[in-house]
């Protein structure tokens, strides 16, 4: 099925109305999570559920907000799933796939137990992200890719894009351990 991601996308930015910054996140971490599902070769299920939850991951903030007062990362993994399967309904979207995009949303902060490539994928494009936007330190940088990025094209888009909005040009070549290669 043809999944209507720009619907998704416009479903995430009303509810989300007013908070432009989370949007973008959102939008950000979409584009990266696409060009790593789509130049890893993911297959077309796979990549369904690595975009929609893209799209949806950080969703549970705002009532993580209201009812903590905090967007702790175990916070989220627990207001975010409901959010994204009521956003979700209208779309009529297969229920296995809706399963797998509330699984990744409830998991994309436990970097422990990764049971996927989709899975995979998303945590790399977030952290991409966080990094860039926390302002993180070469070191920081670098020390993020050893630990959590397996792909190859996380790799390569967290030595262009990764971190460090200041000091010298970062490059991450020198990421050790274990490349994800699912086929
Ligand atoms: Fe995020």
């Amino acid at each position: 099925m043809k999944i209507p991601y720009p619907d998704i996308v416009l479903a995430m930015a009303r509810y989300d109305a007013g908070d432009p910054k989370r949007i973008q996140h959102a939008l950000k971490v979409f584009g990266f999570a696409s060009v790593i599902g789509e130049r890893e070769g993911f297959p077309p299920e796979m990549l369904a559920a690595l975009r929609t939850a893209a799209i949806l991951h950080d969703i549970g903030i705002h009532n993580c907000e209201k009812k903590y007062g905090s967007a702790a990362g175990k916070y989220q993994e627990k207001e975010g799933p409901p959010v994204a399967r009521a956003l979700l309904a209208p779309f009529g979207l297969p229920e296995k796939l809706t399963e797998r995009v509330c699984f990744l949303i409830a998991h994309h902060h436990t970097y422990a137990g990764i049971d996927g490539p989709d899975y995979q994928a998303l945590i790399e494009a977030d952290l991409l992200v966080n990094l860039y936007e926390d302002g993180a330190s070469p070191e920081q940088t670098l020390a993020a890719g050893r630990k959590y990025f397996r792909t190859p094209t996380g790799r390569a888009l967290l030595s262009a894009a990764g971190g460090a909005r200041s000091g010298p040009p970062f490059r991450a070549q020198k990421i050790a351990g274990p490349v994800w290669r699912d086929s």
